[in-house]
């Protein structure tokens, strides 16, 4: 089993169907409510562990009460999570997150405080197959593709806007969201964008641009990979379930090519689905899609 060290940011929504967009100051009613996992490394951490890789995932937390709701819901989802670290006096990220008829949402959110920078403690991290960041997280991310170049295997960027050039020069492979290549780069053009930035660091590149796929530089020419066509019911985490998977798959020793039909395809089966993470596929779901549809 592939063994994949994710760094990055857990939180928690509390999501809320109303028939229409809170406006004013009073009191609204929600149709229905849930409390739902999230966060960017940890969706990704659970898609690698319903993926059938094992999912390690070093984040912070705070020392309340969402902390233990947040590594509760991880260890259900069979992630382990003895680099989480929960901060004395932190307080753990959280949003509220408005969806009305149309499927249109509303987000607060509180990034969290007091969480500090340390990342120290991820130099115990054992040995991985691959390291997986996403951006928040400045320090962690620069720490974790270290580790990544000391064992000498992949260490893979989900670049977010905004993104800090000191992990994409660390990093062997990043994978922008279309927002974070704009964010970075001085084209409109989603292709010159792309081949600015390949030309800028030395690592691989590509893009995820939702319904219309990911592209990727090989030797200088950009190539592209149509998403898979599917009744989409909701595209949220469908980013980050794409980054869990292209690492576990890239971590299973996959090529380039192949792990990114890999990550559409598990990324298409969770836009299937309503929700987040938990809409996440499994293996053998993920690979008969697979071969159903080459
Ligand atoms: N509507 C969709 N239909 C099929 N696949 C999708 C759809 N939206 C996203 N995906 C898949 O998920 C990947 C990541 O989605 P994207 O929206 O680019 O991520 P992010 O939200 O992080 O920017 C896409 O490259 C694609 O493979
Ligand atoms: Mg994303």
């Amino acid at each position: 089993m592939a063994n994949i060290f994710i760094t990055g940011m857990a939180v928690v929504d509390f999501v809320f169907s109303v028939d229409e967009m809170p406006q004013l100051a009073e009191k609204y009613r929600a149709d229905n409510a849930g409390v739902v996992g999230g966060g960017c490394a940890a969706n990704a951490a659970v898609a690698i562990a319903r993926l059938g890789g094992q999912a390690t995932l070093a984040t912070r937390l705070g020392s309340d009460q969402l902390g233990e709701l947040i590594v509760a819901d991880l260890e259900r989802e069979n992630v382990e999570t003895q680099f989480v670290r929960r901060i004395e006096g932190g307080r753990s990220a959280f949003s509220s997150v408005y969806v009305d008829k149309f499927g249109e949402r509303q987000i607060v959110n509180f990034r969290g405080a007091n969480l500090g920078n340390d990342s120290d403690w991820l130099k115990h991290a054992p040995k991985a197959d691959a390291f997986l960041t996403d951006s928040r997280w400045v320090e962690g991310a620069v720490k974790s593709m270290e580790l990544a170049i000391q064992q000498d295997v992949p260490g893979i960027v989900d670049a977010e806007d905004p993104i800090d050039p000191e992990i994409l020069k660390l990093a062997s492979h990043v994978a922008f969201s279309r927002k974070g290549l704009a964010g970075l780069a001085n084209e409109e053009d989603i292709v010159k964008a792309l081949l600015e930035v390949d030309s800028q660091f030395s690592t691989w590149v590509c893009v995820t641009d939702g319904a219309n796929g990911v592209y990727s530089v090989n030797a200088g020419q950009v190539e592209h990979f149509p998403a898979y066509v599917v009744p989409v019911k909701d595209t949220l985490a469908a980013g980050d379930i794409w980054h869990g998977a292209f690492a576990l798959s890239l971590a299973e020793g996959a090529t380039e090519s192949d792990a990114i039909k890999f990550a559409s395809a598990a990324a298409a089966l969770k836009c299937t689905k309503l929700g987040g993470r938990e809409g996440c596929p499994n293996r053998p779901v993920t690979e008969k899609f697979l071969k159903e549809n080459t």
